[in-house]
């Protein structure tokens, strides 16, 4: 594990924000994964400068979404289909065929997610957020290192911690996610964290080995994982 700690947010955002967009400019490297969250809605609009600024075509990239949410119709306006539309997708003008979304509405989604992630040729970088609770996607605590992608339940915590981002009364308790097993098969790993709200969790993953209440802290024996932490994320670090 590689922890970069920045001197400030904007600082980690704008790291998260060039590792992207170098990767995504490798023309051998073309499949993605993307994370939500509100940590990541300045990581998008520094990555969309930086892509536009560039001028290249990346017509070719393909971006695969790492959760989603049951219960809420086709493009709501809480869904993670609605985020990066809004963040990334319509801001670059790519095409609905660029992205893939997990299959929520099949009653094999998670196989089906796994099969499409295989026909892309896997995922070259994925990045991600934490949650307080140490989940990653929605890998909530308790989950299994091998997991796959599958329906997973939310904890009230996390419910909690994320009811305000809900427009109206709908407030989903269960979501798609990409497993662990699936987040440890890319080829390389970009935790973002910022703010206090992360900085128990984060010492927690620094300083313990793997321990499946804090899921993220399976992936630190991944080859190439990389956690960017601005200060307050990196606050409690001894
Ligand atoms: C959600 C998402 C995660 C995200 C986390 C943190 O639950 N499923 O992918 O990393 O929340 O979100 P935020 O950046 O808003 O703190």
């Amino acid at each position: 594990m590689q922890i970069i700690q920045c001197q400030s947010k904007d600082q980690a955002v704008s790291k998260v924000a060039t590792i992207l967009f170098e990767t995504i400019c490798d023309e051998k490297r073309n499949v993605f994964g993307l994370a939500t969250g509100r940590t990541m809605e300045p990581v998008y609009a520094e990555l969309v400068k930086l892509m536009k600024n560039s001028g290249k075509d990346f017509s070719n990239k393909r971006f695969f979404m790492l959760d989603e949410y049951y219960g809420l119709t086709d493009n709501h306006e809480s869904s993670f289909k609605f985020y990066i539309k809004t963040h990334f997708q319509n801001p670059m003008g790519f095409k609905d065929d660029q992205f893939f979304f997990p299959p929520v509405h099949l009653s094999d989604a998670g196989q089906q997610y796994e099969r499409d992630i295989r026909a892309q040729g896997g995922v070259e970088l994925q990045l991600l957020g934490i949650g307080q609770n140490g989940h990653i996607g929605f890998n909530e605590p308790g989950s299994e290192k091998d997991s796959l992608t599958r329906r997973v339940d939310l904890t009230p915590d996390t419910i909690e911690a994320n009811r305000e981002q809900f427009v109206d009364d709908i407030v989903p308790v269960d979501a798609l996610s990409m497993g662990i097993g699936t987040i440890l098969r890319a080829k390389e790993l970009v935790l973002l964290a910022t703010g206090k709200s992360k900085a128990d969790t984060i010492q927690f993953l620094v300083n313990n080995q793997e321990n499946s209440s804090c899921p993220a802290s399976f992936l630190k024996n991944h080859p190439r994982f990389t956690l960017v932490l601005d200060p307050e994320a990196a606050s409690k670090i001894n």
